[in-house]
């Protein structure tokens, strides 16, 4: 479907007579997002980011669309729990658990034959992991996140996570792990995001777009030798991996060439916030959005909706606002921006927008549009669909 004034008035239609603001996804588009990311991943099994949708029925429905989508990657200890107790399974926790409490909860849901492997990459992480282990009486799967960001001159190109920086460091901790005997590794993840969640084709950034493409070119190759040297250290030192987990929505084409990778992750383009409409190698659809009503009109031009506030986290940057779609055309404006109970825009197109009518707004980032939500209204064929919870309409707030 083209962003037409078509587009919006179907839209509108759609949600007449619903409370705004709202939040939506389009299942069609999904579906299409669905076919083409097991696409772009060739054979390798996906595994999900529930990060980038935090809605349960979603992330149900992404594993039953095809065998090719396997297990959760889940970002909090706390989350793993709830979702292995709402019936999901094969959950890798991509980020540690500091929390004993919750490391607990995981031994419980252990025992009862569910599979959560936690993140290490610290002494501390395993120490804490393999007492908790050893106090329930249960060997607790682990992974080791090794560092997959690459040093250039002035410009330290990744992201700062695992202290695993350098063999020598895999090295001494893959000893470590040797003599503890409640905590078994079976993963080792590299999140890539110089390459997955860096953007290179932005509009108007010819020189940076061509810089971008240039570093990462010379950091694939970098990425694949270092994932291949830890994965050989640790099958040298007697350990047996399962899992061997890389990538994002962005890398998925230099993820899957590489021999060791077992599975690659994908989350954000599921729904495909605007950030990644921003890559060379890949186009999504706009599969979920928000509407805001606009209740103001204070200008010939100018349209003020209520709410839209809804600015994504990472670095500080005007993408992270988040992107009028619907009309096409409007934009927001550069003093205002999203703001915090109002966001005016700038609209000079053909549709006729009066008070009560909505914008359509597509967040920077996936999983965030959950967190200012209850529901999803799930859309298709024109009509609602059904209307699902969002983990915060479950009342749940993990991070
Ligand atoms: C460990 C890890 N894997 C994969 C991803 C990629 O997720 P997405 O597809 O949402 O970009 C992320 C994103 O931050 C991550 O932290």
């Amino acid at each position: 479907m083209s962003h037409s004034v078509s587009q919006y008035i179907a839209y509108k239609k759609i949600f007449d007579g619903k409370r705004y603001p709202l939040a939506f996804v389009d299942m069609q588009l999904l579906d299409e997002n669905i076919n083409q990311l097991r696409h772009r991943s060739g054979k390798t099994p996906i595994r999900i980011a529930s990060k980038s949708i935090r809605c349960a029925h979603i992330l149900d429905y992404i594993l039953n669309a095809d065998d090719q989508f396997s297990g959760i990657m889940s970002f909090s200890g706390e989350e793993a729990v709830f979702l292995s107790k709402k019936g999901f399974d094969d959950i890798l926790v991509a980020y540690p658990v500091i929390d004993k409490e919750r490391i607990v909860e995981v031994c419980h849901e252990l025992k009862k034959g569910k599979y959560i492997n936690l993140m290490t990459d610290k002494p501390e992480h395993i120490r804490m992991i393999n007492e908790i282990g050893k106090q329930n009486g249960i060997k607790i799967p682990i992974s080791i996140d090794i560092d997959m960001s690459v040093d250039f001159p002035g410009l330290h190109f990744g992201v700062w996570r695992s202290s695993i920086r350098k063999p020598i460091n895999l090295k001494s901790f893959l000893e470590e792990i040797k003599e503890m005997e409640f905590v078994s590794l079976e993963g080792l993840m590299g999140y890539e995001a110089q390459i997955a969640g860096v953007t290179d084709n932005i509009e108007g950034k010819w020189l940076m777009n061509n810089v971008i493409r240039a570093l990462k070119k010379i950091s694939i190759k970098k990425i694949a030798s270092k994932r291949a040297i830890a994965v050989k250290m640790i099958k040298d030192m007697g350990f047996e991996l399962k899992i061997v987990n890389g990538g994002g929505t962005g890398s998925l084409e230099s993820t899957i060439n590489e021999p060791v990778i077992t599975e690659v992750t994908v989350g954000s383009g599921f729904f495909n916030s605007h950030l990644f409409d921003n890559y060379s190698a890949f186009k999504h659809k706009p599969a979920a959005g928000f509407a805001c009503a606009i209740n103001r009109h204070p200008g010939e031009d100018i349209f003020t909706c209520s709410g839209g506030g809804y600015v994504a986290s990472g670095s500080i940057e005007r993408l992270k606002l988040p992107l009028p779609f619907l009309p096409e055309g409007a934009r927001l404006l550069e003093n205002e921006g999203a703001g915090e109970v109002q966001t005016p825009i700038v609209y000079k197109g053909k549709e006729t927008l009066k008070i009560g009518d909505p914008v359509f707004f597509r967040h920077s980032k996936a999983g965030e549009l959950c967190e200012r939500f209850n529901h999803l209204l799930l859309i298709r064929d024109n009509q609602i669909e059904m209307e699902v919870p969002t983990y915060r309409g479950e009342g749940q707030c993990f991070l």
